[in-house]
């Protein structure tokens, strides 16, 4: 393992199944210490690019290196330190959860069998660990994937959609799972369809749609990129409106009853200097403030229209990690 490898380093991943081009160029690096959100829609090739990460898949096009090693070449060296899972966790379903990780822990080997009653306890399945995996349910297979993975002590845990599923006490026990290994020092590579979560754990985004990036780069970014408005209500609006329009440094000013949401008051954007001479303004033309607030977008909004926009139209280029601020394609 070179020591200053990237745990996970793609460029130019290209999947295709006949006429179906699951992922279509993805350019994608992880650093030690991130917990990545991969974060698209369904079919997005969210899957498919795991797949490939882990060398259960080939590549059509493109490279994948993990620590710096390829997983088609370096075949199970290259999965030293790494561990994870795609879609559901396998077991067999006739041997209980604990027979399961012995198994599991036997073909490992490096001490795993001792870690055993230690990643049931993290992921709690412990009292549940003697009861036949076919019993248990969608969240405890999920758990018992968690646990399996973490008999590898991995550095780099690579995670497809592990909230999904899962009640809402499930998911937040699985969040404060991926939040407490990371603090721990495991690297997490993670796909997931809902922005919430990514916005949660992670310090890092890559969103994508059909296969391919249309964002990529740290969540303050996205932050900023997602932009608001402010709402403003006052005593007088038509003569606000007038000093709106005539403020130097504010756009898209309208009338709330112009959109389809509430009526009653003004909106516009601009940045805060240009809003603090508004106020300023309209005090001095005699309109009193009932209100004026700042409206932000919220990264769902983003999600939505990134995935979501033109959704017909051929995929632009995709945007790397090369400009660390974060970028959206064009
Ligand atoms: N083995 C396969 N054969 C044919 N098409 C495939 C195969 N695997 C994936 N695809 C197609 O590639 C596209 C991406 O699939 P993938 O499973 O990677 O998406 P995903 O982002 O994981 O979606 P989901 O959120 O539903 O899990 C889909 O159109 C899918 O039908
Ligand atoms: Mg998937």
């Amino acid at each position: 393992m070179s020591a200053d490898a990237a745990p996970v380093h793609a460029r130019g991943l290209v999947k295709r199944y006949d006429d179906v081009t699951a992922v279509a160029g993805v350019d994608l690096t992880v650093q030690a210490g991130d917990v990545y959100g991969y974060l698209g829609p369904n079919g997005a090739g969210k899957t498919t690019v795991l797949r490939m990460l882990l060398g259960l898949i080939r590549p059509t096009a493109g490279e994948a290196r993990l620590f710096g090693r390829d997983p088609l070449v370096d075949g199970a060296r290259a999965l030293e330190g790494v561990a994870g899972f795609v879609e559901e966790p396998r077991f067999y379903p006739y041997l209980t959860g604990r027979k399961n990780l012995e198994l599991l822990a036997a073909l490992d080997g490096h001490g795993a069998q001792g870690r055993i009653g230690e990643a049931l306890d993290i992921v709690e399945m412990t009292d549940r660990q003697n009861h036949k995996v076919g019993g248990y349910s969608h969240g405890m297979r999920q758990r018992l994937g968690v646990a399996a993975a973490l008999l590898r002590k991995p550095k780099l845990l690579l995670l497809d959609e592990p909230a999904t599923g899962l009640d809402p006490a499930g998911m937040r026990d699985m969040r404060a799972l991926v939040a407490r290994l990371s603090s721990e020092g495991t690297t997490v590579l993670l796909s997931s369809h809902l922005m919430p979560e990514v916005e949660e754990l992670c310090n890092r985004v890559a969103i994508v749609r059909a296969g391919r990036i249309v964002y990529e780069g740290d969540l303050i970014s996205l932050r900023a990129r997602a932009g608001g408005h402010w709402r403003l209500r006052t005593t007088g609006d038509d003569e606000a409106l007038r000093v709106l329009r005539a403020q130097r440094g504010l756009t898209a000013v309208e009338r709330e009853a112009d959109t389809p949401s509430a009526a009653g008051a003004l909106r516009f954007e601009g940045d805060e200097a240009a809003v603090a001479a508004l106020s300023v303004a309209l005090v001095e033309s005699g309109v009193g403030l009932l209100e004026l607030t700042p409206v932000r977008a919220t990264l769902e909004d983003v999600f939505f229209t990134l995935t979501e926009d033109a959704a017909e139209e051929p995929a632009p280029p995709p945007t790397t990690a090369a400009d660390d601020a974060g970028a959206l394609a064009a």
